[in-house]
């Protein structure tokens, strides 16, 4: 079946467990988001990501799945979900769902009959490997450390021995290698697509083929030391065509979430005849104040930040598609990062100026179209994120714990999961319960309601921005051309298509300054599309974090 056009569209995404509840019991849900799909629409996207609703016990919060077919109980039935499918297709939104196929819950009846023995028929179904024979006792099989705690091996008395998993213990990865296993993927995704799910989002995809051997990894290399042993893996490109097959005969889009893969790989799944994925999440533009993870934090510089950007650009043009995005539930929240929180609503919006026109689908996360930002929670006791917990015990331990809080602060992905705030009153409108998680302070003053009414707020800036890229072919699919890439505080780019030009100029600077046009562009002939400042700007000057678009025709 021919695919839609995923090329002229962009995406919201749901992290549903913090964005709206619908029966009260403190906890978001289908219902709240059936509710909500009206203004999901009014933002002018075309469809929606979920994040995993399925049963899960939430030891990475969705991402350790117990059914693969099924929907939460905290999140409602499967009937729920088609009310929502259903109400979606027609507001005309996709729906897209999280595919989470590398590992299981350790709580999935695959996993519950794989540790029970040897011989029975889930025995194959995960990477189980014997001890290391050691000098008193044994040992695991490699010294890969996993992402989020410890060693990437666990111990399994009733089997005498060790799963792997590269994530949390109670997420051990499945063997892709195992063709029972990829007939089971084929089958979870048929399950959905024949709901009429419209394609997925599938998460560390890049991690489902490991290197047999599985060697040693670089001994003093914490959390990423057996990556080159499992990422980007020797049987991946198979794979991803067998499951490629599958999309292919429903015309369902695949987006890849891709930790750490370079543009250069990335383009081996995305470009040519074969293209086994339509869109990628790379990382790069998260690691302009970081080093590796947010964990390890460093001062912004925009310079890494526009290199990551047109390194994308710059290789995917005319060869695959990019996904463009700022935010989703893994990082902390952009203005916390890349802006102001001071100058909140200037540098909110710049930021929706500086992405949401390139080349490439922009995916927009739960309450960045409202400008959320990070929480800070005074002990580490009220964090939930297994890898914020993580951090703050095991990294930079010698440090004083306010350092270290601190440190979660900046890089908590509970940041970006905090109730959505819809209104300045009780709970911030998410729920009329008791919220599961925390709500930011900030809700009074940051909510859906208040931008609603406000001519210049965030919200109506994205909505500005989102109808302005789909009015214009030339942002649509003009050709993307970056200038004066040396500048610290400065973002300017182009695009082009068929003789028309348009400048995105942006600051990332809190202090005025002045910029001077590129070579070829008449001043007089600029037509202003869009600005994030209400008073006219002027040509050649910008206020703090002001962004700027001009046009000049063909
Ligand atoms: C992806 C998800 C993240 C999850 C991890 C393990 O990176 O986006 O939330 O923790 O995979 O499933
Ligand atoms: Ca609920």
């Amino acid at each position: 079946m021919e695919q839609f056009d995923f090329r002229r569209m962009s995406l919201y995404q749901i992290w549903i467990r913090s964005f709206a509840d619908g029966n009260g019991d403190g906890i978001g849900d289908l219902y709240g988001v059936y509710d909500k799909l009206d203004y999901i629409k009014s933002l002018g996207v075309d469809g929606i990501w979920f994040s995993p609703i399925y049963p899960s016990p939430n030891a990475d919060y969705g991402y350790d799945i117990s059914d693969y077919r099924n929907i939460h109980p905290d999140y409602g039935t499967l009937d729920q979900f088609d009310r929502v499918l259903h109400r979606a297709h027609e507001l005309g939104l996709k729906v897209i769902l999280d595919l989470v196929i590398n590992h299981t819950s350790d709580e999935h009846p695959w996993f519950l009959e794989s540790k029970k023995g040897r011989d029975n028929p889930y025995s194959d179904y995960y990477i189980w490997r014997d001890p290391k024979p050691g000098k008193n006792s044994r040992r695991p099989p490699n010294n890969w450390f996993s992402q989020f705690e410890g060693l990437a091996w666990e111990y399994e008395p009733a089997r005498d021995q060790y799963y792997l998993h590269v994530f949390a213990k109670k997420q051990p990865d499945l063997n892709m290698d195992n063709p029972a296993v990829r007939e089971e993927v084929k089958g979870i995704m048929r399950f959905w697509l024949d709901r009429g799910v419209d394609g997925f989002r599938e998460d560390v995809i890049t991690f489902i083929s490991k290197d047999k051997r599985l060697p040693d990894g670089l001994p003093f290399l914490p959390v990423i030391n057996g990556m080159p042993f499992y990422k980007d893996g020797p049987n991946l490109m198979q794979y991803l065509r067998e499951f490629r097959q599958v999309a292919k005969a429903y015309g369902a889009i695949q987006i890849g979430e891709a930790p750490m893969t370079p543009v250069k790989t990335a383009l081996t799944y995305l470009s040519g005849e074969e293209r086994v994925l339509d869109m990628m999440i790379q990382f790069d533009t998260m690691m302009a104040d970081c080093f590796l993870t947010e964990f390890v934090h460093l001062p912004f510089r925009l310079r890494k930040l526009k290199r990551a950007f047109s390194r994308w650009q710059n290789a995917l043009a005319g060869r695959g598609w990019n996904a463009l995005y700022l935010e989703n539930h893994d990082h902390p929240r952009i203005i916390s990062r890349y802006g102001s929180e001071k100058l909140w609503r200037e540098s909110g919006t710049m930021l929706a100026a500086c992405y949401l026109f390139q080349q490439g689908t922009p995916f927009i996360y739960q309450g960045q179209e409202i400008g959320m930002t990070n929480i800070r929670l005074d002990t580490i006791d009220k964090y939930i994120d297994i890898a914020s917990i993580r951090a703050y015990h095991a990294y930079f331990t010698h440090q004083s714990k306010e350092k270290r809080l601190r440190r979660v602060h900046q890089s908590s992905r509970d940041s970006a999961r905090t109730p959505v705030q819809w209104t300045d009153g009780p709970n911030a409108g998410f729920t009329t319960g008791t919220p599961w998680f925390h709500v930011n302070p900030n809700y009074t003053a940051v909510n859906v309601a208040a931008e609603e009414k406000d001519p210049s707020s965030i919200l109506n800036f994205y909505r500005r921005c989102l109808a302005l890229r789909k009015s214009s072919e030339t942002l649509l699919s003009g050709t993307y051309r970056e200038y004066q890439a040396w500048r610290g505080k400065l973002y300017m780019y182009e695009r082009c298509y068929e003789g028309e030009r348009i400048l995105v100029i942006c600051s990332f600077s809190p202090l005025p300054q002045g910029y001077r046009l590129p070579k070829g562009y008449k001043k007089e002939l600029a037509e202003l599309l869009l600005c994030n400042y209400a008073e006219t700007p002027s040509l050649g000057r910008l206020r703090p974090y002001e962004a700027q678009v001009y046009q000049w025709k063909a």
